[in-house]
């Protein structure tokens, strides 16, 4: 009872605060349909590009509130490897983040903590989308693709052990229930984004098993999406068709490190990964989106780094928690200065400082109003 009757009284004083009664009061509107994101800077450069979102997405007003989780590596009593509890309850809560990049020790010490993430929210599905940067040359025009990486086994399972001295076994797990999520996921996102073909990326003549399963479940979700096309093409043969004309490509999907490296590939065909964004997908809306490009302790903290695959990452967040209007003004705005070539980075091939290519994209986000 007087749990109740305190929460009532508690529900009262917020409704006086926001003026409910009033239903048009536009701080009452905004209050409720602002959305918490959990805001994971990272290391190296992480902080400084993470600062320029949020001043873009100030300058945008879009309706969110920021909630900071920093992280380390964490062990526990029993060896095992976690992520920071506060980190981990403020995405249970949000559902939904931003992330900068984290630095991965190589072969020793803790997993590297970027897995750790997508492992505990089960983000099972990676997208990477590839389209030529208008402005930006490359050797590459007219690209326009979308890399589906399955994120949660293949070799990335972290299986591996001695068999005997001088002789080790790494596994590469490959599940029917893994392989066909990731394939539904790939003819969903390839109809929800008005795009025509998916081509699945496979080994199946060397591996049979593993990528026949692989395969198997791709032609099984074709079969259930007529709507879209659906090709098959081996994983040599696809990097072969890739530098040789891009442009043939649509969504393609394919298992874990499959899609690790040729995501990298594609990037490199529009300018790097430092333009390029990527999310991370899970079950009932779960997702966190980062840069993929590292820590770059070089020049970490002298205003030199370049937000803009950050940038582009938080503009498939706001898509996918339909802020539609947001996105597309905050993209033209970041495209927009990189077409006019005055105000960039000096890997974007101009003199300015992070802080000045922030501040001209927001200029720009305000113009569009
Ligand atoms: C990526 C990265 C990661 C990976 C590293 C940082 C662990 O290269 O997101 O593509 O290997 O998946
Ligand atoms: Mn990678």
């Amino acid at each position: 009872m007087a749990a109740a009757a305190t929460l009532t009284g508690w529900r009262n004083a917020v409704r006086r605060l926001l003026g409910a009664g009033r239903s048009r009061n536009p701080v009452s509107r905004s209050l409720s349909e602002t959305r918490t994101v959990t805001l994971i800077p990272g290391d190296g450069i992480g902080p400084e590009i993470s600062d320029a979102v949020v001043k873009i997405f100030d300058a945008a007003e879009v309706p969110i509130r920021w909630e900071e989780r920093t992280i380390t590596a964490i062990q526990t009593s029993s060896g095992q490897w976690i992520i920071p509890p506060e980190a981990t309850e403020s995405m249970n809560a949000n559902k939904i983040g931003l992330k900068g990049p984290l630095k991965t020790p190589i072969a020793a010490g803790h997993p590297s903590m970027n897995l750790l993430l997508r492992k505990t929210f089960d983000l099972y599905a990676n997208v990477r989308p590839c389209v030529s940067i208008e402005g930006f040359k490359t050797p590459y025009s007219g690209v326009d693709l979308v890399t589906i990486r399955e994120n949660t086994e293949g070799e990335y399972s972290g299986i591996e052990h001695v068999i005997v001295d001088g002789v080790v076994q790494s596994i590469k797990l490959i599940t029917e229930d893994a392989s066909r999520r990731i394939a539904e996921f790939a003819f969903e996102y390839a109809r929800n984004n008005q795009r025509s073909t998916v081509t699945a990326v496979h080994k199946a003549n060397i591996m049979r098993m593993s990528d026949g399963l692989f395969l198997r479940k791709c032609r099984e979700a074709a079969e259930n999406a007529k709507d879209i096309k659906f090709t098959e093409m081996y994983l040599d043969t696809v990097c072969l068709n890739m530098v040789q004309d891009p442009s043939q490509f649509d969504v393609l999907v394919m298992p874990n490190l499959y899609g690790d490296i040729l995501s990298d590939l594609c990037a490199g065909l529009i300018g790097g990964l430092g333009v390029t964004p990527s999310g991370n997908i899970g079950e009932n809306g779960v997702a966190i989106f980062e840069s993929v490009h590292g820590t770059a302790p070089d020049i970490a903290g002298l205003d030199l780094a370049n937000p803009t695959a950050l940038l582009l990452s938080a503009v498939m967040m706001l898509r996918h928690i339909e802020l539609h209007d947001h996105a597309k003004k905050i993209e033209a705005a970041c495209f927009e200065t990189i077409k006019d070539g005055k105000v960039l980075t000096k890997d974007l091939g101009g003199n300015s400082k992070c802080s000045e290519f922030t501040s001209e994209i927001c200029r720009r986000v305000r113009d569009h109003d």
